[in-house]
């Protein structure tokens, strides 16, 4: 609430998203709790009116994976979208892994649609994704080069872009360390669980949300991924930093963090594993109120 005026925000989901996602009765309630008019609503809901939001900020939209024109056609309409769309439109690809690359940030090394044995990259074990995806939708460990290959080719015979990488058997035993940010600073970490079983093949019903704890991340960590997010605006072309942004960061095979996904488009942000953070949301959606409106926040920023 701010000049006796009521912000709207929408929160947007999927249909699947909006059922399951355990961020958004936190993220409402702690938005309702500070005089938001909130609603939850889903991207493609033909019935929304847009632009009657002050600020419409993107959450569990996980079907983009396969409508990927479509949403990004949904958010262009948006007047006042978090993520922005640009930053969607640069980030629901894993290609910007090569942009972060070219900056000079690790990313997990990928061979991008190979096509033999000489071209994948030096290992025993593998992962093929689609550079396209989330939730680990069609994506798989293999330990011979003829299932990458294979796997490859399917995928890139269906028109989409492919992409191998060794299986870091680190995430065997350390996981994954997912580096929160809201609001333009870091907000905590949560590692997650190992999820591609050797032998499994494809699997659509993984549960990326399985295991997860909260987690104190290291020095190196911290700093790998304050870069990384300080090189986005200039990465996706954007002003500003990103409301929320999570960096997914794995061990290397010489022991150094390297990024396997940047997600700024439709991040869990864990908030049940992180009791502080919702505050952090809450505060950084006012600050985005009140710039879109034009005017000063209520309170400096923390
Ligand atoms: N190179 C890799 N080494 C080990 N595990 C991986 C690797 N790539 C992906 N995985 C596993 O697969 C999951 C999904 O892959 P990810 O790149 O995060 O894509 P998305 O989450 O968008 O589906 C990861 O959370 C991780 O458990
Ligand atoms: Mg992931």
């Amino acid at each position: 609430m701010s000049n006796g005026v009521t912000d709207r925000v929408a929160l947007v989901g999927s249909e699947q998203g909006l059922g399951i996602d355990p961020d958004l009765p936190i993220a409402s309630a702690a938005l309702r709790e500070a005089g938001l008019a909130v609603d939850v609503v889903r991207w493609d809901d033909a019935g929304v009116d847009w632009a009657g939001y002050d600020l419409a900020v993107v959450r569990s939209c996980w079907d983009y994976a396969w409508r990927l024109e479509e949403f990004l056609g949904w958010a262009e309409t948006v007047p006042r979208l978090r993520n922005p769309v640009e930053v969607l439109r640069w980030n629901t690809d894993k290609v910007y892994l090569r942009d972060l690359e070219r900056a000079g940030l690790p990313a997990v090394p990928t061979a991008w649609n190979p096509t033999g044995a000489d071209e994948l990259p030096d290992s025993g074990e593998w992962v093929v994704k689609p550079s396209v995806s989330a939730g680990s939708r069609d994506t798989a460990r293999w330990g011979t080069p003829a299932a990458v290959l294979e796997h490859v080719a399917e995928l890139t015979g269906a028109g989409r872009t492919a992409m191998v990488q060794p299986y870091l058997a680190s995430v065997d035993a350390l996981g994954e360390t997912a580096m929160l940010f809201i609001g333009g600073g870091f907000s905590h970490a949560v590692r997650k669980g190992p999820l591609l079983a050797p032998g499994e093949g494809v699997r659509q019903d993984r549960d990326s949300r399985g295991d997860l704890r909260p987690a104190v991340p290291t020095t190196e960590q911290r700093e790998l991924a304050q870069a990384v997010f300080d090189a986005v605006p200039g990465l996706a072309d954007v002003e500003g930093s990103p409301l929320y942004a999570r960096i997914d960061l794995v061990q290397d095979a010489d022991g150094r963090p390297a990024v396997l996904e940047l997600e700024l488009t439709e991040p869990s942000l864990f908030l049940p594993q992180a009791p502080a953070a919702a505050r952090s949301l809450v505060r950084a959606v006012e600050a985005e109120l009140a710039l879109t409106r034009g005017r000063s926040p209520a309170a400096p920023p923390r």
